[in-house]
C-alpha cells in the first residue's frame, strides 16, 4: 500500500482528524505563474500542452514546488472529452473555448462517439501515471472531469455563454435530445475517470461549473441525475484505499443535501455559500471543500491572512475540511499572494 507521505488531504476527505487543514487551489497551475507561462510558450497552444506528457507533468508539479499545496491536480482540461467527441474545439485568445461543430439536433447527438480512454484520450491517463511517478509520493494527485451538464453547455452553445439560451431552449422544448446527450457524456465521464483512477489518481473531482444556472427542478433533472450515475459507476479504489469523489457545483449552495445523497465523499463550496449553513445542510455525511472568494488574492497579504482565519473559524473544528478557493485562481493575481494564502492556512490551522 503506497499512501502518500503527506496524506493530510486524503484524511480530510475521509473526515479523519489531521494536524492542520490541508489546502489546494482550483486552477493552481496556470497563467498567474511565470514558470507556467514559460512552459506554455514552449508547448505552443494549450491543448498541445495538455497532450504533452512531460510538459503536463512539469506544470502539474509547479504549484506543489512553489506553494507547498497538499494535493496536486492533474494539468489538463474538462474539454478533452468534447475534443475527443470531434466537436472541433479551439481556444481563441480573449474569447475562451470555441466548438466549430456545436451539437444542436437529435442527429448531431446520435453521431457523437463515446471516446475510449484507452485510445484517443490515452494521453490523460498517461499524464496521471507520469505525475504519480514524478511526485514520488510527496502528495496525492487529483484526477478530474467536467459534469455532463457543464460539458453539454459548451457543446450545445458552441463555447462559453451568458444566457445559456440554446441549451435551455433544448431543455424546455426537446428534453429527450438533451437527455440523450447527457447520457452519452455520463458514460464517457465514467470511463474517463475510471481510467484516471486505474492510472493512479488518488481522488477525483467533478466540476459542475454551470450547474448553478439551472432552476432547482432543472438542476435535479439535467445535472444531479447524471452526477449520481457517475458516482455509482466509478471504481473507487486505489492501492487498497477508497478514492474520494469531490463534487463541485458552482452556484449549488442550496442543493448540498441532494449532492450529499449522490454518494460523493466531499462537496466543493463556492464563495457565496456560508460554511456553517453548509455544515447544517449536509450533517456529518460528507467533507466540505472551499471556499474563499478568489478575488481575495488581489488583496494585501495581511488581509488574506484575516480572511483565512475567518474561513477556518466558519468551517469549525470538526474534521472534514479541505481548504480551497470558491472557484479558480484568476490569471492576473500575484503568485506571492497565493504563497501568503498557503502559509496562512498551514500556520493558522495547526492544532
Ligand atoms: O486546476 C488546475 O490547475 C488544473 C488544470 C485545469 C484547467 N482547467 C487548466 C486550464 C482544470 C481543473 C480546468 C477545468 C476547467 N476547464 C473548467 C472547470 C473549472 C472552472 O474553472 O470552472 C472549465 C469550465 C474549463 C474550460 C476552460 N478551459 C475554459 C473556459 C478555458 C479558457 C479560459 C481562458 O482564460 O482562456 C480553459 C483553458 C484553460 N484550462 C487554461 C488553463 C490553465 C488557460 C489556458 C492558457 O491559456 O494557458
Amino acid at each position: 500500500m503506497t499512501r502518500p507521505d503527506n496524506d493530510t488531504f486524503l484524511r480530510a476527505c475521509r473526515r479523519e482528524p489531521t494536524d492542520y487543514t490541508p489546502v489546494w487551489l482550483m486552477r493552481q497551475a496556470g497563467r498567474y505563474l511565470p514558470e507556467y507561462r514559460r512552459v506554455r510558450e514552449k508547448a505552443g497552444d494549450f491543448m498541445s500542452l495538455c497532450r504533452n506528457t512531460e510538459l503536463a507533468t512539469e506544470v502539474t508539479l509547479q504549484p506543489v514546488d512553489r506553494l507547498g499545496v497538499d494535493a496536486a491536480i492533474l494539468f489538463s482540461d474538462i474539454l478533452t472529452i468534447p475534443a475527443a467527441m470531434d466537436c472541433g474545439l479551439r481556444f481563441v485568445s480573449g474569447e475562451g473555448p470555441v466548438m466549430d461543430k456545436p451539437v444542436r439536433s437529435e442527429a448531431d447527438v446520435g453521431a457523437l462517439p463515446v471516446p475510449d480512454p484507452g485510445d484517443e484520450l490515452r494521453y490523460v491517463p498517461d499524464a496521471v501515471a507520469s505525475v504519480r511517478k514524478a511526485l514520488n509520493n510527496r502528495v496525492p494527485v487529483i484526477g478530474f472531469a467536467g459534469s455532463p451538464w457543464t460539458l453539454a453547455t459548451y457543446m450545445v452553445e458552441g463555447g462559453s455563454s451568458k444566457t445559456y439560451g440554446i441549451i435551455k431552449r433544448m431543455a424546455y422544448d426537446e428534453p429527450a435530445v438533451l437527455h440523450r446527450l447527457l447520457d452519452k457524456l455520463a458514460r464517457s465521464v465514467t470511463d474517463y475517470l475510471n481510467a484516471q483512477i486505474a492510472a493512479g489518481a488518488q481522488a477525483v473531482q467533478i466540476f459542475d461549473t454551470w450547474g448553478g444556472v439551472l432552476t432547482p427542478e432543472a438542476f435535479r433533472e439535467f445535472s444531479l441525475t447524471y452526477l449520481r450515475r457517475i458516482v455509482n459507476g466509478l471504481t473507487l479504489v486505489n492501492d487498497g484505499e477508497r478514492v474520494p469523489v469531490i463534487l463541485f457545483t458552482k452556484g449549488g449552495g442550496a442543493w448540498l443535501g441532494d449532492l450529499a445523497d449522490t454518494g460523493a465523499d466531499v462537496l466543493g463550496l463556492d464563495w457565496q455559500t456560508d460554511p456553517a449553513e453548509a455544515r447544517r445542510q449536509v450533517g456529518g455525511r460528507v467533507a466540505l471543500q472551499g471556499n474563499l472568494d478568489p478575488a481575495i488574492l488581489y488583496a494585501r497579504p495581511e488581509r488574506i491572512e484575516r480572511e483565512v482565519a475567518r474561513t477556518l473559524d466558519a468551517f469549525g473544528p470538526e474534521p472534514g475540511h479541505v481548504f480551497n478557493l470558491g472557484h479558480g485562481v484568476n490569471p492576473d493575481v500575484d503568485p506571492a499572494h497565493a504563497e501568503a494564502l498557503l502559509a496562512a492556512v498551514h500556520s493558522l490551522s495547526r492544532r
